[in-house]
């Protein structure tokens, strides 16, 4: 070998440990810092603004009480035993917005088993769609849905009649009156029914989880936080495996929905997003992107509860995801991927590095993950 070859495979060499070193690329830098900070949400709680609005949210989403006596014995109780729900029964925030009793693949209320596995709440106001089958265009509708449903299983009338005898003073304090004469579109317990979800919904629009290890990472001024295994798996997210072609964005959904192949069981809610062109059903087995903020904490994952482990996740997709009952729907962008079982670990890694359970509100400077003061005792879960 002459002098220079010699220079030359020396410079190769050089380059390709380049390569191996985790650092992102300027292009890859440019397409990670579009997810990051979740910025404004485009609306608002009717409420929003109101002094205590938030507070009283936060006090009606950890109230057991606000649900129904059990109608039957279940996992929760006894047949008529009370306190048993509360909002964050099966979205707890310490656990990452999600259901943390483990062990079913969907979630139980007062009334039953409930079809699909819970979503995170966390980051909830920046959605455009709520729920598994995107029928939800505003986040008050879809709040006011477990409260008469199977999760709390309450009627109107008693979830007007309970924040009357426990929280009229917070309640009038905000000016809505009991008599539910503020409403445009309904009137008496139905108006003050929607106040409730308004309520709430001024609270559920606080929760935002952006502060997690690579949102860290992607301030230029701290480039260290994440580990080289996280940095390959950040890579190929954007690269060959291609996740981010819905994956993207802040909270990491494009808002949008698909049929990736999760093997669908029959019934009507693996219908999923269902829209009709007149008689003609089109779209089935399509499912809403989830966010894939503080995966790590949300197993079990998919709108049935698939799987547990989110290595068994990614290697669904390192397979081109399964069959679907419904053929010819399933999305062009599911492949079988060319990933190692090591790629596969490197893109987990990453995907752990979106959690984030935050503290403390920043503009409050209250936790907003315990039930507020004017909460007492007795509305504790049991
Ligand atoms: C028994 C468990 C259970 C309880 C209790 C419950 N939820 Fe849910 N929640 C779910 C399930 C399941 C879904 C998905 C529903 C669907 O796909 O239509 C959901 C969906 C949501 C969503 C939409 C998330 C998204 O990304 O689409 C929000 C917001 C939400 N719930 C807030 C609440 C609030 C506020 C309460 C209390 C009033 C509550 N939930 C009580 C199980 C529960
Ligand atoms: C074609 C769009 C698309 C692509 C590409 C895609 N996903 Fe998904 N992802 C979805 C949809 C839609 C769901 C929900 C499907 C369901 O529940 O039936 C989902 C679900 C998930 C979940 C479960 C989240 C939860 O809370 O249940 C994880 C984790 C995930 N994807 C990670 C990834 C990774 C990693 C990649 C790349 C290897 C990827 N996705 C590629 C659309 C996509």
């Amino acid at each position: 070998m002459t002098v220079r070859r010699v220079a030359i495979f020396a410079v190769l060499v050089a380059a390709g440990a380049c390569d191996e070193s985790p650092g992102f690329t300027e292009r890859e830098l440019k397409i990670l810092s579009n997810y990051t900070n979740l910025g404004k949400q485009s609306e608002a709680s009717l409420v929003a603004g109101l002094d205590g609005a938030v507070e009283l949210g936060q006090a009606l989403y950890f109230d057991c009480n606000l649900s129904a006596p059990l109608p039957a014995d279940s996992d929760l109780g006894l047949a008529g035993d009370t306190g048993t729900i509360s909002c964050n029964t099966c979205h707890d925030l310490e656990q990452g917005g999600a259901d943390a009793r483990l062990g079913a693949p969907t979630s139980l209320g007062v009334g039953g088993f409930v079809g699909v596995n819970v979503p995170t709440v966390y980051n909830s106001g920046w959605r455009e769609t709520w729920g598994w089958t995107a029928k939800h265009t505003s986040l008050r509708s879809q709040i006011s849905v477990p409260l008469e449903m199977a999760p709390h299983a309450l009627t109107r009338a008693e979830v007007a009649a309970y924040i009357e005898a426990n929280y009229s003073d917070e309640y009038l304090a905000l000016g809505l009156p009991f008599d539910g004469s503020n409403c445009e579109d309904s009137v008496g317990e139905d108006c003050v029914f929607s106040n409730v979800a308004e309520i709430l919904e001024a609270y559920v629009r606080t929760l935002r989880s952006e502060d997690s290890r690579f949102d860290r990472h992607m301030n230029p001024k701290n480039r260290d936080v994440l580990t080289d295994e996280e940095i390959r798996g950040a890579k190929l997210f954007i690269g060959r495996a291609s996740c981010n072609e819905c994956h993207n964005g802040p909270t990491f959904s494009d808002d949008r929905h698909h049929n990736i192949g999760v093997s669908q069981i029959g019934g009507t809610w693996n219908e999923g997003v269902v829209i009709t062109e007149g008689e003609h059903k089109m779209e089935l087995g399509h499912f809403p992107t989830p966010t894939l903020r503080n995966v790590g904490k949300t197993a079990p994952y998919m709108h049935n509860g698939l799987t547990d482990g989110l290595w068994d996740v990614v290697d669904f997709y390192r397979f081109g995801g399964h069959d679907t009952g419904y053929p010819g729907t399933k999305s062009d962008l599911i492949q079988p991927l060319n990933l190692s079982e090591e790629d596969v670990d490197d893109i987990v890694a990453f995907l752990k590095s979106l959690d984030e359970i935050p503290d403390i509100d920043e503009e409050t400077g209250r936790d907003l993950k315990l039930p507020p003061e004017i909460y007492d005792d007795t509305r504790t879960c049991r």
